[in-house]
């Protein structure tokens, strides 16, 4: 089979090829799927390039995730078939992601396609999902008629904590910067929109909105200064949701003001759930997306031989929504 794969740490460009290996096998608990569509991720231009923990030491495989079909079965899965269409998380952490004709994934992480979705949105709907319902459900218990502020907004996994949040029946406020990137933002559904890059001070204003009461839960995939900044606006008993550092850096938490300001953070890993919460989670979100009420925000769909540039756009992060690689025609 083909698939795309670095046999050292490096640039995009000098590093990552197109090669002819051997279609894996599944070990126990895992199975093979012919890939439909992957969903391109952050995480694929960091173990690129040697950044990403969970990849310590090359060959690497990226493609975090995929949609795809199941055709062959390690020992003693069980509640799958050969021929299923499922999504998942992909195996990319062990050498087999989906930028690929063929790839590995845990069989606990692969789920039936929901109704009425497309190849490729399922390939962009596991990571950003699954990370808004950690987030939003098990980790700061967002409530209907609270008012949640989306840090990173048009990217992945911010256009599906707008969606999710407004699932939940909160009031969402969209942070991010471009108008594009708001226009984006608006159609995703948020209630309000603020452009970070040209707010004259987007504290007083996210005040002024919240009639001064502060937001009840942030949720940051970005980090970093602006990260920083917006704890400033934390309602009390207010809940920070850390999901990533896109910005470069996380965000910086002073227990002091946590302290005199009654709120608390929250870390938010999708990859680390008990078989029991992912199945939960699974079925939570099957059932909004079969209601209609998320659905995979896909910003482009690339060709599987330009795999290169759907990460190296991804990696400069002036795009919105999901990138995906459509891998079968
Ligand atoms: N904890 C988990 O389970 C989990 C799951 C998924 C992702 N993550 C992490 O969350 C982070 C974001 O993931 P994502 O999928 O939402 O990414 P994404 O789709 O690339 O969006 C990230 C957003 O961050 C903003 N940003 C600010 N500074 C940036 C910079 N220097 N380079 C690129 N983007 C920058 C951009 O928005 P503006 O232009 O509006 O600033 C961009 O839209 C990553 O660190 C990722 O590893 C964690």
């Amino acid at each position: 089979m083909k698939a795309w794969r670095a046999e050292e740490f490096g640039t995009i460009a000098d590093v990552l090829t197109l090669q002819d290996v051997e279609i894996p096998q599944p070990p126990p608990g895992f199975v093979t799927i012919r890939v439909l569509a992957a969903g391109v991720a952050l995480p694929d231009a960091l173990m690129l390039k040697g950044n990403y923990p969970l990849v310590s030491k090359p060959p690497v495989s990226p493609g975090m995730e995929a949609a795809g079909e199941i055709v062959a079965l390690g020992a003693g899965v069980a509640g799958l078939a050969i021929g299923d269409r499922i999504a998942t998380i992909t195996a990319a952490v062990l050498g087999w992601g989906g930028f690929a004709e063929y790839c590995l994934a845990d069989a606990i992480k692969a789920f039936p396609i929901p109704a009425g979705m497309s190849d490729a949105e399922a390939a962009g709907f596991t990571i950003p999902f699954k990370t808004a319902h950690v987030a939003l459900v098990h980790r700061t218990q967002l409530k209907a008629n609270e008012t949640l502020l989306v840090l990173g907004a048009a990217g992945s996994s911010g256009a599906a904590a707008i969606q999710l949040g407004k699932a939940l029946g909160a009031r969402v406020i969209a942070v991010a910067g471009s108008v594009e990137k708001l226009n984006f933002c608006k159609n995703s559904g948020a209630d309000e929109l603020l452009d970070y890059r040209t707010a004259d001070d987007i504290i007083a204003q996210i005040r002024k909105i919240t009639d001064g009461e502060g937001v009840n839960v942030i949720f940051d995939p970005v980090g970093g200064p602006l990260a920083t900044d917006m704890t400033q606006c934390m309602a009390p008993h207010g809940r920070f949701a850390i999901i990533g550092f896109a910005s470069g850096g996380w965000v910086q938490l002073d227990p002091h003001h946590m302290v005199l300001n009654n709120y608390s953070a929250a870390g938010v890993f999708a990859g680390n759930l008990t078989d029991a919460e992912s199945r939960q989670t699974i079925a939570d979100l099957t059932k909004l997306a079969e209601t209609g009420a998320i659905a995979t925000k896909i910003g482009r769909t690339f060709a599987f031989d330009q795999v290169r540039d759907a990460i190296a756009l991804q990696e400069s992060g002036d795009f919105t929504g999901k990138l995906v690689v459509q891998v079968a025609t």
